[in-house]
Parts: structure tokens; C-alpha cells; sequence
């Protein structure tokens, strides 16, 4: 063979990646499983040149066998990669979508799915080849710092949601990473902290959801969590990584680390950890001499190398895409409204408070009603080009918001604007403080507008837990502007409607009888002012049911005493220390509550009332539902529509457990649909 001939034999292409493989250097070798590190990420700080700004991670290349470096990017409300460039005048911003609690309030596979290809086709233009993306975490206690990225509490929505969310990103030609592999559910002391769960439990619940997502919709990826798992970090877990995912499931991509370097190199690799980023090059230097000295076999180095090529050769850089940098951002829009219209829960509407008669004028409370919180903060923050506030979205549709407090609040957010930092730039900031509102002002609101709508706002992200007080709970001031708003309308025979636009659950049982009406609006990406005016106004008939329980009291969940809900170590992207680990549930946390994760445990007999239980959601119209008829695994019902407008409905089978759900499309009233219902295996 010639020389020309060779060298064309060992470029890389999707049949020769044997031949590749054995062309490779020890060194090289190394290289592929071990990420390029922080500049891309870092990019827009330090304006380093790489190919997507923004972007979370990369692989190394390998040009002299034609493998380029393939570009990895967050997450899940939309791709996150930054907005301005060193020399451009042209921005690049991606569509924020509403979060994972509010896509599984949907119930609707099909609205995810085309989230998914929305957030997929943005990938492909900007030039990224990976999203890290979804994060489907069981949502096993409320102060989960990172439940807003993840889906449910029940592992078969989880799992239903995630694998439409994969196929509609995939189906773009762009990969994901479902993350973060497992167990995976606090973010106190999260690079150490040992989740020490029963493997009967783990399989039933905290696998189960990965397990639906991998054999339906095969990510290209999955990224191992930060966290041990019964005292072995899961980046280095054989049984996890290899004989469970692999074994069991027949899962044939990739497995990345999640992003921190200070684990095993040799470990693993050899529970079939492929590739660890960010990556540093210490790591290339100790798994060369690894196996120089016969630490680590080359054939287990080997086995990774093979699967970054198999994840190289399907992307977009590898193809030659030629990136457009300018995805159709305009098109997406609507989809980041319909989603968010679809998920957003009614959960009390006395008296037909809602829709709103056209044409209130409406004293708007709370400074979430004037800076909506689009999304959470963190690796799954998104810079987006807009976000519509409740104000505005009012406004379009034909409410009046109340000047005089409009003009209160957005002078006290001019003087109080978002905390900046060195991070907030990158991953987001929690929103301005709340006003304190004074009786006078609020009587006279009530004199003059038609009803009140009071927004209570609650951020949380990447890095920390949520807390108890001043956060589950309402703060003094919020409830004293709740008590107030509901006691001065109330008095002239006006309405009060609560607004929560919230990341995760708070408590709700000792005020939710105060307002006529409480609508979840979760936070609903950038569209979702515009989303929420339409669910109040009644231009859309709200079909969103809760994905997880709304307890009476935070203590009523087994996992309470659980969970670091009084921990006040530091609470940052580098939360915790290996110095805590024999400290309970900071070092380790013990799932001792077993399966009585949510409704599982409510659903029992003797157990405390909940507040809004699981599933739960209403409707401006009314439905008849036909017995389920089951036939060989499949289950169907016929849903009627029996009341006066348009809407969806959601029908699921809890026997005891979820089994099998579904959604209808729009039915007119009178109209019905027979569903067949998804379940899994
Ligand atoms: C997060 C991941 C994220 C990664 C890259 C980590 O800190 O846990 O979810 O994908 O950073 O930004």
C-alpha cells in the first residue's frame, strides 16, 4: 500500500475505527478520554478562542487521524453558551425554555419532544455537538437545590419526559447527555456526599427513570454524577457504569464524568467511565504512566477510546455541518409559549376567579410580577435574548396592570437590580429583593383595581440546597403582604390570585386558603409572562398536573430527616468538602425512607393529608372519563369533554404507583379521543 493509501486507511471515518484505534499512540490514546478543560467554558471571561464560546467542555483532537474536537454544551432549558463574542457585533443568544418541573407538568411527551428539537436545532447552528442535557434526577425532597432541572418525583413520568426530550434533541443530529447517574438528589457537599441507597430502592426508583430514558430513546450519552453511591463515586462504579447500564440495559454510548477532576483515573476507566471532563492534563500524564506500570490494562483504555470515537464520529463537527451561527430563534419562541402553557398548574380557582373578565385592571404585587424568573441559576442557566414579564404578558392581553404600584416596583427593582458576580454573568442571578408594601398602598389598590394577583418568586440553582425558612416557607413579609392584599380586596368584594413562580415546591397549606385562586407558573423560560397572562385570561384553558407533592408540612416527608435542610456550610459551585464525610447527611445521607419517595408514601393509609397531592391540576372545563380498557400491555380510555370551553386532559393509572399516563390534544367541548396510554416495560 501506498503511503497516500495509509494514510487515507487511518483517517477517521464511521467503518475504520478499528484501524484508527491501533494507529493510536499510548499518548494519544490517553488524550481522547481525558476533555481539552476550562476555556470554552471559561471563554467568555477570559475570551479564549474556541469554537463555541460558552460552551461547558470539549474533547481534545487527534488531527493527524482526522479526529477533530467535538464541543459539549448545558442544558436543560436551553442551550447555554455565551451571548457575545470577541469582535462581533452579532449576538448569540438561545431560546429559554421553561424548566424540567414545569415540561413534566405537561404530562405531554409530544410538547417536550418538540422542545427537544427546538433546543437540538440551536445545538447544530451554534456548533455544538453534545447537550448536557436532560437532568433527571428523582426529585426526592422539596430543598433540592437542582429540582427545577429535573422532572417528577415518580420515576415512569421522569423517564417518559427524558427519553422525548432526548429523541426530540437527537432527531436533530445532535447528541445528549442524560445526567446526572444517579442518585444523585442533593447539592449539599456534592463532589463527596455518599448517597447509601438499598439496591431494591435504587432499581425501583432512582435507576428506573434513567433506565426508561436509555432503552427508548438511547442518548448518545450519559453523564455520571458528582456524588458516591453506597461509598463508591459513581464516575468510577463497575456495577453502575458497566454491568448495570451496559449489562442490563444493553446501553451502547458513551459515559461521561461530571465536571470535576479529582477522582481515579484508572478507576475509571475500568468501570467504563469514557471520558472525563472538563479534563486536565495531569490526567493524560497519570494514565499514561498507569499503564506503563501495569496499573491499568491498555485493553481497558482501549474500550473508551473505541466509544469516544463511535460518540465522534456521529456529530455535527465530525460531518463537516457547516454551522449557520443564526438558528431560527423567531421559530421557537412559540414553542418555549406552548410548553409553557401546557405546564403551568391551576391549583385553586374558588368561584370561578379565573379567567379574568376582559378588560381588569389588575394591581399586580410581588416583584416577580414585574421581573418574571425565566429559569434557574447554574450550569442550567440560559442567556436568553428576552423574557416577557407577567406586566407585559398582561398588557397583550388586554389587562391593565395598576400604574401606581407598576411605577412602586420598578423603582425599587431600578434601585435594587440582580446581584452581579464574577459567576452570575455565566450562570444566572437570583432576582431583586422583595418590596416591602405599606397598608395604605395596598387599601388604595384595592379602591381602585378590579382584583389583585400577588406573585411570590423563589430562585435556586447548581451549588446549594434550598433552606427552610425564607424559602419553602413564605417569608414574614410575603405573608403579611398575602394576608394583607386578601383581607383589603376581600373587604370590597375583590379577588386576590396567587402566582408562584417557583423553581420547586414551597409550602402552601397555612395561607393557600387566603387568595380565590393559586396558579403554579413554575419558571417558564423566557415566553412565560406572555404564557401565564394567557392561562389567567383564559385564552388557554391551563391542562398542567403536578409532577411531585405539595406536603402540608416540610416534616411530613420520610426524607426530611434526610437531607441537609439546616446545613450551613458553603454553599457555592464547589459545595462541600471531603473533610465532612462522617458528617450525617452532609457527608452521607442514608435514603432510609426507603420507597416512601412522594405520593408513595401519601398514598398509604395512615399518613399525613397533603397539601396539592401528586397529579393534581385544574381545568375551566369539566371531563368524563370511560373506564380503562386493558388489552394484552396496552391500556385505553375515552376522555370526553363535558364543559363549555376547549381544553387537554391528562388521565393516569395509580395502582398504587403510576403505571401508565396520557394526554389528550385540544378537545372542543363535546368532543372525545380514546388514548392509549404509555407504560413501560
Ligand atoms: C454540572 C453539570 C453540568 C456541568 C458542565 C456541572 O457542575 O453538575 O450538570 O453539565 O457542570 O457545565
Amino acid at each position: 500500500m501506498g503511503t497516500m493509501a495509509m494514510a487515507q486507511e487511518r483517517t477517521l471515518r464511521q467503518d475504520n475505527i478499528d484501524e484508527v484505534l491501533s494507529a493510536l499512540t499510548l499518548r494519544e490514546k490517553a488524550s481522547l478520554v481525558v476533555g481539552a478543560g476550562y476555556k470554552s467554558m471559561l471563554a467568555g471571561i477570559f475570551r479564549f478562542d474556541v469554537p463555541v464560546p460558552g460552551a461547558a467542555g470539549m474533547t481534545r483532537a487527534i488531527p493527524r487521524l482526522g479526529i477533530p474536537a467535538i464541543v459539549l454544551s448545558d442544558g436543560p432549558a436551553g442551550v447555554r453558551i455565551e451571548p457575545r463574542r470577541k469582535g462581533s457585533e452579532d449576538s448569540f443568544y438561545c431560546t429559554g425554555f421553561p424548566i424540567g418541573s414545569l415540561l413534566s407538568s405537561t404530562w405531554n411527551p409530544e410538547i417536550v419532544e418538540r422542545v427537544g428539537a427546538a433546543i437540538g436545532n440551536e445545538a447544530l447552528e451554534y456548533g455544538v455537538d453534545v447537550l448536557l442535557a436532560p437532568g433527571m434526577n428523582i426529585q426526592r425532597n422539596p430543598l433540592c437545590g437542582r429540582n427545577f432541572e429535573y422532572f417528577s418525583e415518580d420515576p415512569l413520568l421522569s423517564g417518559k419526559i427524558a427519553a422525548a426530550y432526548v429523541r426530540g434533541v437527537q432527531s436533530q443530529g445532535v447528541g445528549t447527555s442524560v445526567k446526572h447517574f444517579a442518585a444523585n438528589n442533593q447539592e449539599t457537599n456534592r463532589f463527596w456526599n455518599d448517597s447509601r441507597v438499598a439496591e431494591d430502592v435504587l432499581r425501583e426508583i432512582y435507576l428506573r427513570n434513567f433506565e426508561i430514558a436509555v432503552r427508548e430513546a438511547a442518548p448518545w450519552t450519559v453523564m455520571a454524577s458528582y456524588n458516591r453511591l453506597n461509598g463508591i463515586h459513581t464516575q468510577e462504579d463497575k456495577w453502575l457504569l458497566t454491568e448495570v447500564l451496559r449489562g442490563e440495559w444493553g446501553y451502547e454510548g458513551l459515559v461521561m464524568t461530571d465536571w470535576t477532576e479529582k477522582r481515579n483515573t484508572a478507576a475509571q476507566i475500568q468501570a467504563g467511565c469514557d471520558l472525563m471532563e472538563p479534563g486536565k492534563k495531569s490526567q493524560i500524564k497519570d494514565l499514561i504512566r498507569k499503564v506503563r506500570k501495569g496499573e491499568l490494562a491498555e485493553s481497558d483504555l482501549d474500550s473508551c477510546v473505541r466509544r469516544v470515537l463511535e460518540l465522534v464520529v456521529k456529530t455535527p463537527t465530525f460531518k463537516g455541518y457547516p454551522r449557520s451561527l443564526k438558528p431560527d430563534l423567531a421559530s421557537h419562541s412559540p414553542v418555549a409559549r406552548e410548553a409553557a402553557e401546557e405546564g403551568i398548574v391551576l391549583l385553586k380557582n374558588d368561584r370561578a376567579t379565573l379567567p379574568m373578565a376582559e378588560g381588569s385592571l389588575v394591581a399586580l404585587f410581588g416583584v416577580g410580577s414585574y421581573q418574571l424568573l425565566a429559569g434557574g441559576t447554574g450550569s442550567g442557566h440560559v442567556h436568553r435574548p428576552y423574557v416577557i414579564g407577567l406586566d407585559e404578558g398582561l398588557r397583550n392581553e388586554g389587562i391593565t396592570p395598576y400604574h401606581p404600584l407598576a411605577d412602586l416596583y420598578r423603582e425599587h427593582i431600578r434601585a435594587h437590580p440582580p446581584k452581579k458576580s464574577f459567576t452570575s454573568k455565566m450562570l444566572g442571578s437570583p432576582g431583586s429583593p422583595e418590596l416591602p408594601v405599606l397598608r395604605p398602598t395596598i387599601e388604595a389598590a384595592a379602591a381602585s383595581a378590579d382584583l389583585a394577583v400577588v406573585t411570590i418568586a423563589r430562585q435556586a440553582g447548581e451549588g446549594g440546597d434550598r433552606h427552610l425558612e425564607d424559602d419553602f416557607l413564605l417569608s414574614d413579609q410575603e405573608r403579611r403582604l398575602l394576608e394583607e392584599t386578601c383581607e383589603l380586596f376581600h373587604a370590597k368584594g375583590k379577588k386576590v390570585v396567587v402566582v408562584l413562580n417557583v423553581g420547586g415546591v414551597i409550602e402552601t397549606a397555612s395561607w393557600k386558603l387566603l387568595p380565590d385562586a393559586i396558579v403554579l407558573g413554575w419558571q417558564p423560560g423566557q415566553e412565560g409572562g406572555k404564557a401565564l397572562a394567557r392561562i389567567l385570561t383564559g385564552a388557554v384553558c391551563p391542562s398542567g398536573k403536578l409532577p411531585v407533592t405539595f406536603p402540608v408540612d416540610y416534616f411530613d416527608l420520610p426524607s426530611s430527616a434526610h437531607f441537609p435542610y439546616n446545613y450551613v456550610g458553603r454553599g457555592s459551585m464547589s459545595a462541600g468538602s471531603e473533610k465532612e464525610n462522617n458528617v450525617e447527611n452532609v457527608g452521607y445521607t442514608d435514603y432510609a425512607e426507603g420507597l416512601d419517595v412522594g405520593y408513595r408514601y401519601f398514598a398509604k393509609p395512615g399518613t399525613p393529608e397533603v397539601s396539592f397531592p401528586f397529579g393534581f391540576g385544574l381545568s375551566y372545563t369539566t371531563f368524563s372519563i370511560s373506564e380503562p380498557l386493558r388489552s394484552g400491555n396496552t391500556i385505553s380510555v375515552t376522555v370526553t369533554n363535558t364543559g363549555p370551553v376547549a381544553g387537554k386532559e391528562v388521565v393516569m393509572i395509580l395502582d398504587p404507583v403510576l403505571q401508565a399516563f396520557g394526554k389528550t390534544h385540544l378537545l372542543q367541548p363535546g368532543e372525545s379521543e380514546t388514548l392509549e396510554l404509555l407504560s413501560f416495560l
